[in-house]
């Protein structure tokens, strides 16, 4: 090759290398999620580090100073709370937490309506709907696959493909979107605190709950995302599909999951793992905290109950019981309590509303988590390795714990029933007893032990489909056949068919046979 044509090469290689560089991403997550949004924020910050143009329709604003390439389409957040309270008449929080897993899909149910159409209602989001012309405006749509399915509209809207996002992790009716199986048999439901070992009656809960779902999606949830499609959409001159056809069009899904903390199942390569993909390099400590930290000689705990649940909201028995407890040990306990103070705040307990919980975790002198089990903060404590005492109180966080105590990097503690001496016990336990440090050591290894990072993984991922425009090719062919044929319903009834025909074939010329024999018998008799 001469200069030139290296030159030439060299160019034609830069054209190409900008043109995955330089993308149009359109990004939707409407959902008010503080947690949540650790996942998506981390998603678009590094879509822009990379150059990508990217426009946000956000409830939170990500910052300031990020760059010409960054729209920000701000939502105001919506009280869902409040529905749920009203739908449950519940006074607070803690009185939801004896939810059914039944109360929980009303409870999703009803975040999707509310949330979806307070967004869709937005003038600045139906600018975005309503602008004509839509050739080679953005080339992707990234967007939440947390109860806002309306808003894959708005794929078709600009012709272009769709990755979503789950902060769930897998759910098991993701399956008939990417066109795979999942057996109830051992693949838990993600809100029943079952892991992949079932009991008989596990198995039955769990297969009644994900056949419940799948039918309360198909005929309750996805038609009242259909009509807020249709009442606020319809004046668009495209004729949308009904939303459980074009949930079925996504291109890759990114899930907020990875071994050993999600069981193994059926999986298929447009389903993607990047759990931890929120956990940032740790950052220095604020000066208060690392003090206290580093001189923590005999190890601190560190103690939130995330950003739904305020600790500053326990009923005042509770809050006692834990400072007496705290009072009583010689380890130091970080506090994120969400009150100025707290009166007769033992010597050796600090409270602040706000922790930096990512970089305290990573604190060596941290030796123990108290924690609700949220999926974020789990994956933290399984990253930084440290072992964790749970206090569950809704859907997914028995199911996180359960596999924390089942795996032995965790123990558990019903939060109604908490007394001094459990507490104190169970926390002596995970300080004292190398059973629960060993095995997290263990588990965070195989957690963070992968090809490249969550962050890279999703990159490629997402830039994977923008170069090739979505993603047919890993489109399994189960999406478009019938239920019927999707179980081989109609094979194994053909099978049946057969058999049946041949055993009755069988049995008629038995009969046959055993007629002949007794007329000939008969025969015989009266001849003779
Ligand atoms: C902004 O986007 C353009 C392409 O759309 C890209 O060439 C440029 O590098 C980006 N700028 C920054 C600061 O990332
Ligand atoms: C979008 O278009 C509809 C129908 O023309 C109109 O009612 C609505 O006000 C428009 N919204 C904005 C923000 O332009
Ligand atoms: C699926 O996506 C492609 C573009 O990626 C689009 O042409 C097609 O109409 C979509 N179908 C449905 C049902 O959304």
């Amino acid at each position: 090759m001469n200069f030139k044509q290296s030159l030439g090469l060299f160019f034609v290689l830069m054209l190409t290398i900008s043109h995955t560089n330089a993308s149009k991403i359109l990004a939707a997550f409407v959902f008010p999620g503080k947690s949540h949004a650790m996942m998506y924020n981390t998603l678009i910050k590094e879509l822009l580090h990379r150059g990508h143009e990217v426009t946000f329709i956000t409830n939170f604003p990500l910052g300031k100073d990020l760059g010409s390439n960054y729209t920000e389409v701000q939502i105001p957040v919506y009280d869902f709370w409040n529905d749920i309270k009203v739908h449950f008449k519940a006074s607070s929080h803690f009185d939801l937490t004896t939810m059914t897993m039944k109360g929980f899909m009303e409870m999703l149910d009803i975040i999707g309506e509310k949330v979806t159409e307070h967004a869709l209602k937005q003038p600045n989001v139906q600018e975005i709907f309503n602008r004509t012309d839509t050739k080679d405006v953005y080339d992707l749509l990234l967007v939440s696959q947390f109860y806002q399915e309306a808003f894959l509209t708005l794929g078709l809207k600009y012709n272009i493909p769709v990755v979503t996002s789950s902060t769930l992790g897998y759910e098991n009716f993701y399956s008939h979107m990417m066109g795979i199986i999942q057996p109830w048999s051992f693949v838990p439901h993600g809100f029943l605190p079952y892991d992949d070992r079932m009991d008989f009656w596990e198995r039955v809960i769990n297969t009644i709950s994900s056949f419940y779902e799948d039918v309360f999606r198909e005929y309750v949830y996805l038609p009242k995302q259909d009509a807020l499609v249709q009442k606020y959409l319809s004046h668009l001159p495209i004729k949308f599909p009904k939303m459980s056809e074009m949930e079925r069009n996504i291109s890759v899904m990114l899930l907020n999951s990875h071994a050993p903390i999600t069981t193994p199942r059926p999986t298929i390569a447009g389903m993607v793992k990047v759990g931890g993909l929120h956990i940032q390099k740790p950052k220095s400590l604020p000066t208060n905290i690392k003090t206290f930290l580093d001189e923590a000689t005999h190890g601190a705990i560190y103690f939130s109950l995330g950003t739904n649940i305020q600790s500053a909201d326990m009923p005042p028995e509770k809050i006692q019981i834990f400072l007496d407890v705290f009072a009583g040990m010689k380890q130091r306990v970080l506090w994120k309590f969400e009150a100025d103070k707290i009166p007769k705040l033992p010597k050796n307990v600090m409270v602040q509303k706000w922790m930096p919980q990512n970089d305290i975790l990573a604190h060596p002198n941290v030796k123990v988590f108290i924690t609700h089990g949220g999926l974020f903060g789990s994956q933290e404590g399984v990253y930084h390795g440290v072992p964790m005492l749970g206090m569950p109180f809704f859907c997914d966080q028995y199911l996180n714990i359960k596999k924390a105590t089942k795996a032995g990097y965790a123990l558990s503690l019903n939060f109604p029933e908490i007394t001094k001496d459990s507490l104190k016990h169970s926390l002596t336990e995970l300080l004292e007893n190398p059973f629960y440090s060993e095995n997290m050591k263990r588990i965070s290894l195989i957690f963070r032990d992968r090809p490249t990072s969550a962050l890279e993984t999703a990159m490629y991922w997402i830039e994977y489909v923008i170069r090739h425009k979505g993603a047919p090719h890993m489109r399994s062919a189960g999406i478009d056949l019938a239920w019927y044929q999707f179980y081989l319903l109609d094979v194994m009834a053909l099978i049946a068919l057969v058999i049946a025909s041949v055993l009755g074939v069988i049995i008629m010329m038995i009969r046959y046979l055993i007629q002949i024999r007794s007329k000939s018998r008969k025969i015989k008799v009266k001849s003779s």
